[in-house]
């Protein structure tokens, strides 16, 4: 029988490691469960009260959606109800969610998510995500999780994977052996496999970066971006600016078509804005089984970054290889 839905693609990879007992099988299934509920509210936003925003400020000190906080309820039952996960650090909370009932404190694996990526493009009816990261935990199970249960570098990822909301809802995850695909057939209420193991070209013509922050970039950005502007004379065509301010969205776009996403060090974001538990190395991780490339414009492998705070901010450059390459190129010849 052809794998084809989520569960059977699971299941069936699972299979393969005998020693496997089904939980992150089963973690990942549930995952998918959370992303069905929450793409049902998504693509109904405009008619039930789940616009605008919930007049709260969260620890980034981001004005809160009514909806960031709906998929964060969404996702944080759906993983507690897998029971084989021990704890949870989400962008919507200030500290580690300690899940501490007698079967998850028994859990081998910790999650760390962002449980709607997008925020600003919920009431313009743009796209949005989901960006989540599974480690295994490192202090004894039957224990309460610790903070170093999450500050684990991207390098020691169990699986990671986002869903994308988007003209169509796609999940996309990897255990570390490629990164596969699956597209949401509503009528059915399955994922259906789209691309058993994702490649995303080694160049492209697509770089995605918010151009308003151009005078307080660092001068290797500057000179980049005008280089991409400039005609490449072999194509006689200059790059193109794609931006929609969803990182999944954009990255997946660049991820299907080449391109690099960037979104360095700015002024009002000294460290860069996306955050390195649960935007950063999940992304790195899909994208190097992709084949692709993710740093933090340094020459730092950004799933190589020891993490020190849950909330932690890294400046990201990821997607085809040859571009995170040439941008670098760029940041050592012109540092600042
Ligand atoms: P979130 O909605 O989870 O806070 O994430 C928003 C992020 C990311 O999705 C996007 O690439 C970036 O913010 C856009 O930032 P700017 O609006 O500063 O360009
Ligand atoms: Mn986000
Ligand atoms: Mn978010």
């Amino acid at each position: 029988m052809v794998a084809n839905t989520l569960d059977e693609v699971i299941i069936q990879r699972q299979s393969a490691f005998p020693y496997a007992k089904g939980d992150l099988s089963r973690m990942l299934m549930h995952i998918a469960i959370a992303a069905k509920i929450v793409s049902r509210e998504i693509n109904k936003a405009g008619i039930i009260d789940i616009l605008g925003e919930a007049n709260n400020v969260n620890v980034q000190g981001e004005e809160q959606q009514k909806l960031d906080i709906y998929a964060n309820n969404q996702f944080i039952s759906a993983i507690k109800s897998s029971g084989i996960c021990a704890g949870i650090a989400s962008e919507e909370d200030d500290d580690i969610i300690i899940l501490d009932d007698e079967l998850s404190r028994n859990g081998h694996y910790v999650v760390c998510m962002d449980p709607l990526d997008g925020s600003s493009n919920i009431d313009v009816n743009v796209s949005v995500g989901t960006i989540f990261a599974i480690y295994r935990r490192v202090t004894e199970p039957g224990t309460k999780v610790q903070r170093e249960d999450f500050l684990q570098p991207g390098n020691k990822l169990a699986a990671a994977g986002y869903v994308l909301y988007g003209s169509s809802t796609m999940l996309l995850y990897t255990t570390g052996l490629g990164t596969t695909s699956f597209t949401l057939d509503p009528s059915i209420g399955e994922f259906i496999l789209t691309d058993e193991r994702m490649t995303t070209p080694d160049d492209g013509k697509i770089y995605s970066i918010n151009q308003g922050n151009f005078h307080s970039f660092p001068r290797g950005v500057k000179e980049y971006l005008i280089y991409s502007q400039e005609t490449d004379k072999a194509t006689n065509r200059p790059h193109s600016l794609r931006y929609i301010g969803s990182l999944v969205s954009d990255f997946h776009r660049n991820l299907l078509k080449g391109g690099i996403f960037i979104y360095p060090e700015t002024e009002k974001n000294p460290n860069g804005k996306l955050r390195l538990l649960y935007e950063c190395n999940p992304i790195a991780f899909l994208a190097e089984q992709a084949g692709g490339k993710a740093t933090d414009g340094q020459g730092n492998r950004i799933l190589d970054i020891q993490p020190t705070d849950i909330h932690q901010r890294v400046p990201l450059y990821v997607g085809s290889k040859k571009m995170v390459d040439k941008a670098e190129e760029f940041n050592r010849k012109f540092k600042d």
